[in-house]
């Protein structure tokens, strides 16, 4: 991770719109797979007026045991894949894509791009009483140190203790979100954070709300859990409404409305993707296709 000025490089993207300037053009949204996801369906919560085209790179996963440098590679042609979609921002879904590609993304692209770091930093630095705060990620995340230099930037007086929790995709992808295996590792994990007083933990990966209650009961109701997904999506409103992209929605003569609102793109496995998403969005997600990433 770059030292230099780490706030100013990943507070919202400010560059001149060349592009894309249609308020009606949809959002695109990707991940490695499907837990970008919880991002997507707060979008969807915060601002339903919006289009989305979520792309899920399930040939790939997963990304937390990853280099930079193919993470940079995979998030590039993810981006060549949403600009071909039209779409008039990007929303990077993925922590271990946001910590690794954000900047370079962002300086390359002339429409806003956005991760999901400095969104559940500012949360973190913002729920806070004792400043004491935790992290946890994937492997990646982890070793960028992304999280703990965002925060220290915004209040260099916390103190930020990490732990990458690798088993907690894989069991969330198997679906044990309410199993005792999920309680054994988690408690493990966890146990090294709970010596640290933390009164705030970041879920840092975007698997982790989807087994949020499990967090809480080891954490106890002292501690504050934050999910990125939910200030990235107000974030994301906010760069639009000041960039003049929010869309007005059908009442505002949606006389050309594209015919399906939420699309849905994965690399593999599109029927896998599709039942796991219309288990936790608020609709079915029919409009799921698979493409070939490499040949963007
Ligand atoms: N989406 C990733 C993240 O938020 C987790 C899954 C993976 O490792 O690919 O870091």
């Amino acid at each position: 991770f770059d030292e230099q000025d780490p706030v100013k490089l990943y507070v919202p993207h400010r560059r001149r719109l060349e592009t894309v300037r249609d308020p009606r053009a949809p959002v695109g949204v990707f991940d490695s797979g499907v837990g970008g996801l919880t991002v997507a369906r707060e979008i969807m919560r915060q601002i339903p007026e919006e289009h989305l085209v979520y792309f899920g790179d399930t040939a790939r996963l997963p990304y937390g045991a990853k280099s930079r440098e193919t993470i940079i590679r995979f998030s590039r042609q993810i981006v060549r894949f949403l600009r071909s979609k039209g779409v008039k921002a990007i929303v990077i879904a993925c922590n271990t894509a946001s910590s690794h590609a954000l900047r370079t993304l962002a300086a390359e692209s002339d429409i806003p791009v956005i991760g999901v770091i400095y969104a559940g930093a500012l949360s973190a630095v913002k729920a806070t009483k004792n400043g004491r705060v935790g992290v946890i990620g994937t492997s990646g995340t982890v070793s960028s140190d992304i999280y703990p230099h965002v925060i220290q930037n915004m209040n260099p007086e916390i103190q930020v203790f990490q732990k990458a929790c690798p088993l907690f995709c894989p069991l969330v992808e198997e679906g044990l979100l309410h199993d005792s295996v999920t309680d054994e590792i988690a408690s493990r994990y966890l146990q090294e954070l709970k010596g640290k007083y933390i009164d705030t933990l970041v879920l840092g990966c975007t698997h982790y709300p989807l087994i949020r209650s499990t967090l809480r009961r080891i954490m106890g109701e002292e501690v504050t859990l934050v999910n990125p997904a939910y200030e990235t999506a107000l974030e994301l409103k906010e760069i639009l409404a000041r960039e003049g992209l929010l869309n007005p929605g059908a009442d505002a003569g949606d006389a050309d409305c594209p015919e399906e609102k939420y699309q849905f793109y994965v690399s593999d496995l599109a029927d896998n993707f599709r039942d796991f998403a219309s288990s936790i969005l608020p609709e079915e997600a029919k409009n799921t296709k698979k493409i070939e990433i490499e040949e963007y």
